[in-house]
């Protein structure tokens, strides 16, 4: 076996020749093929435009081995993401009906899992050239952030990102995955849309905090989704209420019940709310999300009662 960190450079070389052959490729249709559609029927010229368009868009191929991908996504920054999706995880690996579960930490420029996760190192290469998931609390990890130094910046132009996250989704030998959770970055942009273009993805979960500039961006998260075809499995509204530990006074800092509103506009559902609250920020910053670590408080049953919405919407 072999450490993965050199892997990752031959490979981003190799990717970004094969990317870019690949748009040569969609570059090369040939003109011709729409002027002969242009001139058939307006039903024949739309399923040729569809045939070209979808000629123009990488294949989905699943993830070997694995049965349900989750991804955990918002629009915007900093609502509560890597934290959601970390502890879903978890939610997710308590269920008696899930055996394993991975966790993919899509966001290369800044990479929250293996703090979070408590977890450090360069994974090992397998023989087969795949690099090996960094296990703790029984959950398979892969991030970026294990395969760059902590301190180092990614300074990557897109390309190059894209060919990270086509690594990190194909040469890692995750084995046999009941769920794998896949931690968004923030924003709809390229490494959204590749995520869900390259491989079957069962659902979306979208977290907002009530916040009406969160909520716009929750709302464009959910939208993308829905273009592209990933169902939308619903809405987690995060640091919903802040209740005072002194007095027990509860505060909606955030606004409340946003995103129900959302919600109810959109026609999706809520699948939890998640309060404001100390023990989920300073757990998850000292690598013992509070799933794990507190798994009778009401902020671990919370989220665990997420997980098993999520596996009752996927499992219909
Ligand atoms: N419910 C909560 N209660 C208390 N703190 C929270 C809660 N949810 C998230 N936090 C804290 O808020 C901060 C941002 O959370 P997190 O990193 O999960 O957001 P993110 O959406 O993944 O951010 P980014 O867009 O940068 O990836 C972290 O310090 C986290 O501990
Ligand atoms: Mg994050």
């Amino acid at each position: 076996m072999a450490a993965a960190r050199g892997l990752l450079v031959t490979g981003l070389n190799a990717l970004r020749v094969g990317t870019c052959l690949q748009g040569a490729r969609r570059g090369c249709v040939p003109a011709r093929s729409y002027s002969s559609a242009a001139g058939s029927h307006e039903d024949k010229l739309k399923s040729r435009q569809a045939e070209m368009m979808a000629r123009g868009l990488p294949k989905q191929k699943p993830i070997p081995g694995v049965k349900h991908v989750v991804v955990v996504a918002s629009g915007k920054g900093g609502v509560g993401k890597s934290t959601t999706a970390v502890n879903l995880a978890l939610g997710l690996a308590a269920s008696d009906h899930v055996k394993a579960v991975g966790l993919l930490d899509a966001d290369v420029y800044g990479p929250s899992i293996p703090r979070m996760m408590n977890l450090k190192g360069n994974p090992e290469v397998s023989d087969r050239n795949l690099m090996i998931p960094l296990v703790n609390y029984g959950i398979q990890c892969m991030s970026m952030g294990f395969l760059v130094e902590e301190t180092a910046p990614v300074v990557w132009r897109g390309l190059m990102v894209m060919s990270a996250i086509e690594r990190l989704l194909r040469q890692v030998d995750w084995g046999e995955l009941d769920y794998l959770v896949i931690d968004m970055p923030p924003g709809t942009g390229d490494v959204q849309l590749s995520i869900s273009q390259n491989i079957p993805v069962s659902g979306a979960v979208i977290v907002s905090t009530p916040q009406d500039i969160a909520l716009l961006d929750a709302r464009r998260g959910a939208e993308m989704f829905h273009k592209v075809n990933v169902p939308v499995l619903g809405l987690v509204q995060n640091m919903s209420v802040f209740r005072c530990p002194k007095c027990d006074h509860q505060t909606h800092i955030f606004g409340e019940d946003g995103a129900k509103q959302l919600a109810a506009t959109m026609g999706l559902d809520i699948l939890g709310d998640i309060p404001l609250h100390i023990n989920i920020r300073e757990t998850c910053d000292l690598g013992k999300p509070v799933v794990v670590s507190n798994p009778e408080s009401s902020e671990a049953k919370a989220y665990v009662a997420i997980a098993l919405e999520i596996i009752k919407r996927i499992s219909k």
